[in-house]
C-alpha cells in the first residue's frame, strides 16, 4: 500500500509505534526553531537522472508503442505510474557521459529512419535513437516533471547546441520551429535547465577547468531562447572532493548564461574507484564506511559553497549536485557497462542522509539528480521484462515528499551518541525539519546505528505539537532488499508518537528513517 501525506493517513494499518523500544534516560534532544524559517528547499533537490545506459531507459521505461507491456506512447504505464506517485519533480537527460556523444538530430523524425549508433560509453550496445527529444518531453510531461537537457560539448559544437535549443523553444516560423511542428509538436517544449557538457574533467573531454571555462564562454554566447523559456544554464563542475573547478568557474567573470555549477559526488563503500565493494552481502564495516563517506560529502559541499560565498556573495550562482548516489562493484553476471546494482536498506539510509545535507544547504543547492532513475546505479525502480519492483531508495524518496518546496527550519541536536566501528565514527542520529507547503511541521530522523535503537525528544520553539505522525522505514538486515519474489521486505510502515509527561519522544529503531508531521 502506498502512503499519502494527508489527514487520515493512519488508515493504512497498525501503528508500529506501539512495538518500538521504550524511551531511555539518555535521549537525543532535537531542538527545532519554527520561528526562524530558513531558505526554501527547492523541489528539484529531489530530481532524477535518466541516461541512455543499460536498461535505464530502453526496457526499464521505454518499451515502444507496439509492446505488449502496457504503455502510453511507448512509456511503461507501471513505471511511469510509480514515478508519478513519487512526485518526481525533474528529470535530467540524455546523460551523463552519453550526452557528449549524443547528436539530437539523430533522435527526431520517424523512428524507423533514425540511425543506429554504438553506445561506446555504456556496454558498446546498439543505440537506435528510439528515444529522442519528443519522446523525452512526452515522458516528463506524463510525469508532470521539469526537463533538464544536457548539451553535447565533447563531440558537438556551439551551433549544434544553439540549434537544439532553437528546435525545442522557438515560437515563430523558423525552419527549426517548423521542423518541430512537422515532427508532431506545435507548442515549444519547456526546457528548465540546460548544461554545456558533462564531466568535462573526464568523459566529457578530459579538459582543465581553464580550458573548459573558455569553451563555456564561447558556447554560452550563442545559446538563445525566447525570454519566457530561458533555461537555467549549467557549467560542468568538479568531482568528489574537488573545489578547483568551482574556484575557476566562479572567478572567470562568466556573466552570460551562467546560472549554476554542476558538481558530481558518488560514494563507494571502500572509498576507492577500484574495488568499490558489494551492494549487498556486506559486513557492518562497509555499512559504516559508506555512510561516513556520505557524511564527508557534506564537507565537500560546504567547501564548494565557501568558494562561491567568496566569489559570488550575491548568491547568483547555484551549486547543483547533478549526479550523486551509491556506486558498487558490477553485479556478477551482468554487463559491467550497464551499472546494474542491488539496492538495500543501506541505500535508503544513505539517500536520507543526502537529503538532510541538501536541506541544510538549500540556499545554494537548488537542484540535485540521483543517479539514476531506473535499473542503473542507485535506482528507484528495478524491472525485469513485465515485472517491476520498488527499491528501498524509492521508499526513502517517497517519505521525503513533504520536503519538496518546504521552508527549512533550524535544527540542533544534543546528547547525540557517536556510532563507531573500526576507526570510523559518526553521530548516530541525523535530523532535518521544515514547514511544508501545507503549513504542517515536518521532522525527518535517521538512526544510522544498525544495532542500537535511539530515542529522540523534540523541543519545539515557535510552535507546539501533541503528536508525531508519519512513517518509519527499516528492516531486519542492513542489506534487506526488495526482490521480484519478495517486493515488500523494505517498505514504510505507519508511525505515531504522542506527548507523554510533557515530552514528545520519538523512538527510532536501529538502522531506520522516520519522517513525521508534528501536529
Ligand atoms: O551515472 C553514470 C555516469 O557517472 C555518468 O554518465 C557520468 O557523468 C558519471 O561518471
Amino acid at each position: 500500500m502506498r502512503f499519502a501525506w494527508k489527514a487520515g493517513l493512519l488508515a493504512m494499518g497498525a501503528l508500529v509505534g506501539a512495538t518500538l523500544p521504550a524511551a531511555r534516560a539518555a535521549d537525543v534532544r532535537v531542538s527545532i526553531d519554527a520561528g526562524k524559517p530558513g531558505p526554501v528547499i527547492h523541489r528539484n533537490v529531489y530530481g532524477q537522472f535518466a541516461e541512455h545506459l543499460g536498461t535505464g531507459i530502453y526496457e526499464g521505461m521505454w518499451v515502444g508503442p507496439d509492446s505488449k507491456i502496457p504503455n502510453v506512447r511507448g512509456w511503461r504505464k507501471d513505471v511511469v505510474g510509480a514515478l508519478k506517485a513519487l512526485h518526481v519533480p525533474l528529470v535530467r537527460w540524455p546523460g551523463g557521459c552519453f550526452a557528449d556523444e549524443y547528436h539530437w538530430r539523430e533522435g527526431i523524425g520517424p523512428r524507423a529512419r533514425r540511425p543506429v549508433k554504438v553506445n561506446t560509453h555504456w556496454g558498446g550496445v546498439a543505440e537506435n535513437n528510439a528515444v529522442g527529444t519528443h519522446e523525452f518531453f512526452d515522458l516528463v510531461e506524463q510525469l508532470g516533471a521539469e526537463a533538464y537537457v544536457n548539451g553535447n560539448l565533447g563531440t558537438g559544437s556551439a551551433q549544434e547546441m544553439a540549434e537544439w535549443l532553437e528546435y525545442m523553444t522557438a515560437e515563430g516560423n523558423s525552419t527549426l520551429a517548423q521542423l518541430r511542428r512537422k515532427n508532431g509538436r506545435d507548442k515549444p517544449f519547456k526546457v528548465s535547465y540546460f548544461a554545456v557538457g558533462n564531466e568535462a574533467w573526464g568523459c566529457g573531454g578530459n579538459m582543465t577547468p581553464e580550458y573548459y571555462v573558455n569553451q563555456y564562454r564561447q558556447v554560452a554566447t550563442f545559446l538563445k531562447t525566447p525570454e519566457n523559456n530561458r533555461p537555467k544554464f549549467i557549467a560542468s563542475g568538479g568531482n568528489a572532493n574537488d573545489t578547483r573547478w568551482t574556484e575557476v568557474l566562479s572567478t572567470q567573470n562568466l556573466k552570460f548564461n551562467f546560472d549554476a555549477i554542476g558538481h558530481h559526488y558518488y560514494v563507494f563503500p571502500s572509498g576507492q574507484w577500484e574495488g568499490k565493494g558489494p551492494a549487498a552481502g556486506f559486513a557492518e564495516a562497509q555499512w559504516i564506511s559508506l555512510l561516513s563517506y556520505t557524511q564527508d560529502f557534506e564537507k565537500t559541499v560546504a567547501a564548494n559553497i565557501a568558494v562561491l560565498d567568496k566569489n559570488d556573495p550575491q548568491k547568483r550562482l547555484g551549486l547543483y549536485l547533478d549526479e550523486w548516489g551509491s556506486w558498487y562493484d558490477p553485479e556478477p553476471g551482468t554487463n559491467p557497462g550497464f551499472l546494474v546494482q542491488r539496492n538495500t536498506l543501506r541505500d535508503a539510509v544513505l539517500a536520507a542522509l543526502h537529503f538532510h545535507m541538501f536541506h541544510a544547504h538549500a540556499d545554494r543547492v537548488h537542484m540535485t539528480n540521483i543517479a539514476q532513475m531506473v535499473n542503473v546505479l542507485q535506482a528507484m525502480i528495478h524491472t525485469d521484462k513485465t515485472r517491476m519492483v520498488l527499491t528501498p531508495t524509492y521508499h526513502a524518496f517517497a517519505l521525503y515528499t513533504p520536503f519538496q518546496d518546504a521552508t527549512s527550519l533550524p535544527v540542533a541536536l544534543s546528547g547525540n551518541p557517536e556510532y563507531a566501528l573500526g576507526g570510523k565514527s559518526m553521530p548516530a542520529v541525523s535530523a532535518s525539519a521544515a514547514r511544508g507547503k501545507d503549513g504542517r511541521l515536518y521532522l525527518a530522523l535517521v538512526n544510522v546505528n544498525p544495532r542500537e535503537a535511539q530515542t529522540v525528544t523534540v523541543a519545539l520553539q515557535g510552535a507546539a505539537a501533541k503528536r508525531a505522525v508519519g512513517q518509519v522505514l527499516s528492516a531486519d538486515a542492513m542489506d534487506s532488499e526488495n526482490t521480484f519474489a519478495k517486493p515488500d521486505v523494505v517498505a514504510p510502515k505507519a508511525y505515531e508518537a504522542q506527548v507523554r509527561d510533557g515530552a514528545l519522544s520519538l523512538p527510532l529503531p536501529p538502522k531506520s528513517i522516520v519522517v513525521v508531521a508534528l501536529d
